[in-house]
């Protein structure tokens, strides 16, 4: 119920979700990238950086673990803000802008006072947990998801998601539709498109 009410103070912002997945769904293996393959990560930067007009900002939403796992040269990354979710942390992680305890603070941070403006987009980077939680979110439009061609050991997944809700876009503007090949690993970026209901 209370959700209910604050929600209808937020302003409605785009909810995306990016992330590469092998064969078997895997994103992950010992907290890293079970892959390296710079042109698909470059990608993802392209991806999460860009803005309509000058000015505007998107908002990144990572899971502890998965904020501490990247290389921290990546940062400041141009035209993003950064929420850390966590539910031990005390203070901001270096380089993140802010903390929140659950998707939701997050998302409402995004699309309140004073940040409102200013923020254009939200991206669901990880891990398991974050993207569960945008995936279920009503605002949730788009799926950007790399299908890397491969096995590889896993111990972290990407979530079951409705494919029925989300349907694979044959052609997505901005995103390359051939097949791309990097250190002998082929892989293909998709885009899931979901028709959302403007009434929630
Ligand atoms: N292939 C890809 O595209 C991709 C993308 C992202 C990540 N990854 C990989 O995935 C792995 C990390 O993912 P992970 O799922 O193990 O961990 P994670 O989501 O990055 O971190 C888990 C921690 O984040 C916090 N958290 C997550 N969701 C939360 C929520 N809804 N509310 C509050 N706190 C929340 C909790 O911290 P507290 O314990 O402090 O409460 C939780 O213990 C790494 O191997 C990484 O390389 C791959």
């Amino acid at each position: 119920m209370e959700m209910e009410k604050s929600r209808s103070t937020e302003q409605r912002k785009s909810i995306r979700v990016i992330a590469a997945v092998c064969n078997n769904m895997g994103i992950g293996k010992d907290g890293k990238l079970p892959w390296d393959l710079p042109s698909e990560f470059q990608y993802f930067l392209n991806m999460v950086t860009r803005v309509s007009s000058p000015g505007k900002m998107n908002l990144m939403i990572w899971g502890r673990l998965c904020w501490y796992s990247h290389p921290h040269d990546l940062f400041p990354m141009d035209n993003v803000l950064h929420v850390v979710l966590s539910t031990t942390l005390n203070t901001v992680p270096n380089h993140a802008h802010f903390l929140c305890r659950d998707f939701e603070s997050a998302v409402h941070l995004a699309t309140t006072l004073p940040l409102v403006d200013l923020v254009e987009t939200i991206w669901s980077v990880g891990g398991t947990q974050v993207y569960k939680d945008a995936l279920q979110h009503p605002w949730c439009d788009l799926v950007y998801l790399t299908d890397i061609m491969a096995d590889f050991d896993c111990d972290t997944f990407f979530p079951e998601f409705d494919k029925e809700a989300f349907k694979l876009q044959q052609r997505f503007p901005g995103v390359p539709s051939e097949l791309q090949e990097e250190k002998g690993i082929k892989y293909k970026f998709q885009v899931f498109k979901k028709k959302i209901d403007d009434t929630v």
